[in-house]
C-alpha cells in the first residue's frame, strides 16, 4: 500500500484522498470518504473514469491491446489451452494441475443435464422467440430449480451453482437453438468434451449419426476462450450489481445475459455479419465506410470501436486466424469474408478511424465463423453469454468473497424540479 494522495480542493478547503496502486495498470484515487467530508458527489456517466471494485482476475491494457486472465496473455490460452482450463484459471485463480483439471472437467460433464421439468419450461416460448429472450427467462428459471445451490452465504453452494452455471449453459443454448428450428432436444453425452458436446446437442438429430469434427471443435473452444471474461464491461458489471445485494447465482446470470443482449455489447457479433451481409460486395464498402464517418448519419461499422481498446484488440487477431481455418476446413468462400478484410485494410488506414482509435473488436470477425459452422445469427449473442458465464461466475464469487463490497448504490446529479405543491387535478 502507498502513502501517496491526491490532494482535491473544493469550496476553500483541501482533502487529501489516497492513490492506491494496482499490481499493472492505472492507480486509483481512492474517493470513499470525499461525500462524508466535502458533501459532493463525482459524476461519471457511463463509469468511464471509475474502478467499481477491486479485482484480480482480468486485466486489459486497452492502449497496447492487451488482455492477461490471471496474468496468462490471452492469444497463449487461446493457442494452448482448452476452454475448460481457462474457466478453471478464472474461478481459482491459477492453471489447474492435470489431476485438477481432471477433476474439473468430470465435474462440470456431470452437471451438463438439466432438470427434465425445463423442457416443459421451454415450450412455454414462441418458436420464434430470439435465443437471448429463451436463455434470460430459462437461466432466471434455474433458481427455481436448483434450491439447494442458492445460499449465496455458504461457499460450498456457490462452488455448486458456478459448476452448474458453467455445465449448464451449452446444453440451455443448444435447447434454445433445437426449439427455435423445430427439431427434438438432444441430451448430453458425457464422454465428448465440453464444445464437442456443445456442438453435438446442437447439430445431431437422434435419426442421424454425428461425429464431431475436431478443427470445428477447437475453433468453437477458442471462441469461447477469447469470450470467457473481459473485466468490468457492462454485464460483470451487472451480475455484480445484482449480486451485491444478496441475489441468488442464477438470477445474477440471468442478468448478465439480458445486458449482453444489447447491440453495443454482446449482440454486436450479429449486428456486425448483418452489416457485412448488408455491404454484399467488395465495391460497396468505401460507401459504408464514408456513412460511417458523416456526422449526420447515426450508422456505425460494427464490430469496431471499443471503450477499453485503443488498439487493435487483441482477440480480434486470433478470430480473424481462426475464421481463415474454419473456411479452409468447411471449403466455404464467403465473399463476406472478403467484405470484412477489405473492410478492415480501408478503415485502419483512414484518418477518422486512426484519430479516434478504431480499431477491430472481437465481434468483428467471429460472427463470420459462426455462420460458417452453421449457427443463425440470433444465435451469435447467445454463444457469447455461453462463454462469458465463466467470467460472470468467477466475477461474482470474487465479490461475494471480498470484505470490501457493498450493495452497488450509484448516486445521481439531479437536475429536475425542486419541491413543488401538488395541484388538484382541475386546477392543472
Ligand atoms: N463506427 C464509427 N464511429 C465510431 C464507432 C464505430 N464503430 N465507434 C465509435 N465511433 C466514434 C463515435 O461516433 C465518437 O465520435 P465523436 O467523438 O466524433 O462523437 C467516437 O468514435 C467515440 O465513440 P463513443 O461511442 O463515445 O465510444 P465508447 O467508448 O462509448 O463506445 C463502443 C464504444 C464499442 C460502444 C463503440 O465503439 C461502438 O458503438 N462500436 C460498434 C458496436 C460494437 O462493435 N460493439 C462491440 C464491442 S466489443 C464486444 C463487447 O465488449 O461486448
Amino acid at each position: 500500500m502507498s502513502d501517496k494522495t491526491a490532494t482535491l480542493n473544493v469550496d476553500g478547503s483541501s482533502l487529501e484522498l489516497p492513490v492506491l496502486p494496482g499490481s499493472v495498470g492505472p492507480e486509483v484515487v481512492d474517493i470513499r470518504k470525499m461525500y462524508g467530508q466535502t458533501g459532493k458527489f463525482t459524476y461519471d456517466p457511463g463509469f468511464t473514469s471509475t474502478a467499481s471494485c477491486q479485482s484480480a482476475i482480468t486485466y486489459i491494457d486497452g492502449g497496447e491491446g492487451i488482455l492477461l486472465h490471471r496474468g496468462y496473455p490471452i492469444d497463449q490460452l487461446a493457442e494452448k489451452a482448452n476452454f475448460l482450463e481457462v474457466a478453471y484459471l478464472l474461478l481459482h485463480g491459477d492453471l489447474p494441475k492435470q489431476e485438477e483439471l481432471d477433476e474439473f472437467t468430470q465435474t462440470i460433464t456431470y452437471h451438463t443435464m438439466v432438470h427434465e421439468q425445463l423442457a416443459q419450461f421451454f415450450r412455454g416460448f414462441r418458436r420464434d422467440a430470439h435465443p437471448m429472450a429463451v436463455m434470460t427467462g430459462v437461466v432466471g428459471a434455474l433458481s427455481a430449480f436448483y434450491h439447494d445451490s442458492t445460499d449465496i452465504t455458504d461457499p460450498q453452494q456457490r462452488l455448486i451453482a458456478s459448476h452448474r452455471l458453467i455445465a449448464k449453459m451449452p446444453t440451455i443454448a443448444a435447447m434454445a437453438y433445437k426449439y427455435s428450428v423445430g427439431q427434438p432436444f438432444v441430451y448430453p453425452q458425457n464422454d465428448l468434451s465440453y464444445t464437442g458436446n456443445f456442438l453435438r446437442m446442437t447439430f445431431s438429430v437422434p435419426a442421424e449419426p454425428y461425429e464431431v469434427n475436431p478443427v470445428i471443435e477447437r475453433a468453437m473452444d477458442r471462441i469461447f476462450i477469447l469470450h470467457a471474461d473481459h473485466e468490468q464491461n457492462a454485464s460483470t458489471s451487472t451480475v455484480r450489481l445484482a449480486g451485491s445485494s444478496g441475489a441468488n447465482p442464477f438470477a445474477c446470470i440471468a442478468a448478465g445475459i439480458a445486458c449482453l443482449w444489447g447491440p453495443a455489447h454482446g449482440g454486436a457479433n450479429e449486428a456486425a455479419l448483418n452489416m457485412l451481409r448488408e455491404i454484399g460486395d467488395e465495391k460497396n464498402v468505401k460507401a459504408y465506410v464514408d456513412r460511417a464517418k458523416d456526422k449526420n448519419d447515426p450508422f456505425r461499422l460494427m464490430g469496431f470501436g471499443h471503450r477499453v481498446y485503443k488498439n487493435y484488440d487483441p482477440r480480434a487477431k486470433v478470430m480473424q486466424q481462426t475464421a481463415e481455418e474454419v473456411l479452409k476446413e468447411l471449403n466455404i468462400s464467403d465473399p463476406v469474408l472478403d467484405v470484412a478484410r477489405q473492410l478492415e485494410q480501408i478503415a485502419l488506414n483512414d484518418d477518422y478511424f486512426i484519430e479516434k482509435k478504431l480499431y477491430p473488436n472481437v465481434d468483428f470477425y467471429s460472427g463470420i465463423i459462426l455462420n460458417a459452422i452453421g449457427f443463425p445469427t440470433e444465435m451469435f449473442t447467445a454463444l457469447f453469454a455461453l462463454a462469458r458465464t465463466t467470467g460472470w461466475v468467477a466475477q461474482w464469487n470474487e465479490m461475494i468473497s471480498d470484505p470490501e463490497q457493498k450493495i452497488g448504490r450509484p448516486r445521481q446529479l439531479y437536475v429536475g424540479a425542486t419541491q413543488r405543491d401538488y395541484v388538484p387535478v382541475g386546477e392543472r
